[in-house]
């Protein structure tokens, strides 16, 4: 049985879902195994199909069950899509004088939020960014402090009533409980970024498969994401398209010979073959001239994006590039010369027995669930009413809420 001690991450990705189980102890994370199954039931990050979503996330669990001995029954599990977003908001509370407590942070965030969110989109994290005590800014643990005024700010993170539902559902039927739902990009960040990263400022982009999540550190915490509905597929159908493909060849190719750079110095002819089995020979940059507008595309969009934020010039580190997509060649060049940012790739770190399988890009979201889990276990949230009322209120949640669904990019 999945006991105290055992966390699984459960990424219901839009190429895969995998499911990690981890062991945690006063010492860290030591990952036990994992397993992972094709996931065909989702589009740009978002479940379409839940039958196909559940048989998916059956396959891992069973493959994460049988190479580790353990039953799993809870899991963390990631959520993504264009449907998310996240703003900023305020609360404040009075503290006479005395000296800063729990419950003062606690009455503080509690006004932060008490915002009007809409019927159809549901809380998902409440993110203490910053404090102010009289009026000095910039305070990250404002514990046993004296002051008059406490003021919290906060990143309040939304999702569609309905893909976090859908998602709910799918593990559910998978005969899961789902102990916590978590953002993918703060995850994936979680795996991937050192303190000095965070601290001194930097975005994460993980390119997956449908979905592109961005995440800005600095100061220690997560300041703003955003999920942009494009990823590594798109580039992969834009070869289909191009040179006539089943998909399956476009991705092979794409893994094997693709560039994220126009011209690259390779100027061999590669073996293609076409739908009706044809074979043909075609200069390996016929291939780059499609993969690059797609990717400058996507980089144009992040380099909008990361302006929006107003953050361009508070990372100091630039971007760290992680997820499936970001293996493709020439990809942090190419990102580094469109945004305009120093640029680094990254797979997940932070963990003990980790498999040399899991040091991979495309596992950063999954290692990052098993991180995210561990700190629960280890010191719940103290703000975490928020947290703990996604399940309740979800199991209030009723059928027929307003279907909107919101993308940044489609
Ligand atoms: N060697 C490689 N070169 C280029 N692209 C790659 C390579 N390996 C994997 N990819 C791409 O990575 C993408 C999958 O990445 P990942 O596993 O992170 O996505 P996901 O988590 O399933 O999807 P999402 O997070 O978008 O829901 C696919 O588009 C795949 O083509
Ligand atoms: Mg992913």
């Amino acid at each position: 049985m999945a006991g105290k001690d055992i966390v699984v991450g459960l990424d219901v990705g839009t190429t895969k879902v995998c499911a990690l189980v981890g062991d945690v102890d006063e010492k860290g994370l030591y990952i036990l195994g994992m397993g992972s199954a094709e996931s065909k039931g989702l589009r740009k990050g978002i479940v379409v199909n839940i039958e196909s979503t559940v048989q998916s996330i059956e396959r891992a669990i069973a493959e994460a069950s049988a190479s580790t001995g353990v039953e799993i029954r809870s899991v963390y599990v990631g959520i993504a899509g264009g449907h998310i977003k996240s703003f900023e908001s305020y609360g404040a509370t009075g503290i006479k004088g005395h000296e800063v407590t729990e419950a003062d942070i606690e009455r503080a965030l509690d006004a932060a939020k008490a915002v009007y969110v809409p019927l159809d989109r549901e809380v998902l994290h409440v993110i203490p960014v910053e404090y102010t005590v009289d009026g000095e800014t910039g305070i990250t643990n404002p514990l046993g402090m004296s002051g008059v005024r406490l003021e919290a700010r906060v990143q309040i993170v939304t999702g569609s009533v309905t893909a976090v539902q859908n998602l709910v559902r799918c593990c559910e039927k998978a005969g899961l409980e789902v102990v916590d739902i978590v953002l993918e990009p703060l995850a994936s960040a979680i795996a991937t970024l050192t303190d000095s990263e965070k601290q001194d400022g930097v975005v994460l982009v993980d390119i997956g498969g449908g979905t592109t999540d961005i995440a800005f550190y600095k100061d220690g915490v997560l300041q703003q994401t955003a999920v942009i509905a494009i990823g590594g597929n798109h580039i992969t159908n834009d070869i289909a398209i191009g040179l006539r493909l089943p998909v399956e060849e476009a991705e092979r190719l794409k893994q094997s010979h693709g560039s994220a750079l126009p011209v690259t110095d390779n100027r061999d002819d590669i073996e293609i073959l076409l739908a009706g089995r044809e074979k043909k020979s075609i200069p390996v940059n016929y291939l780059n001239e499609i993969i690059n507008p797609r990717c400058e595309e996507l980089f144009e969009i992040v380099k909008k994006e990361i302006q929006q934020m107003g953050v361009y010039d508070r990372a100091a580190y630039g971007v760290v590039l992680t997820g499936g997509a970001s293996k493709l060649k020439g990809i942090d060049r190419l990102a580094e010369a469109v945004i305009g940012m120093p640029v680094r790739k990254a797979v997940p770190e932070g963990v003990g027995g980790m498999l040399s399988a899991l040091k991979d890009p495309k596992y950063s979201t999954g290692v990052g669930l098993l991180l995210y889990g561990m700190d629960e276990i280890r010191e719940p949230v103290g703000y975490g009413d928020i947290f703990s009322n996604i399940l309740s209120r979800m199991k209030k949640w009723v059928m027929g809420f307003i279907t909107e669904r919101r993308s940044y990019y489609v």
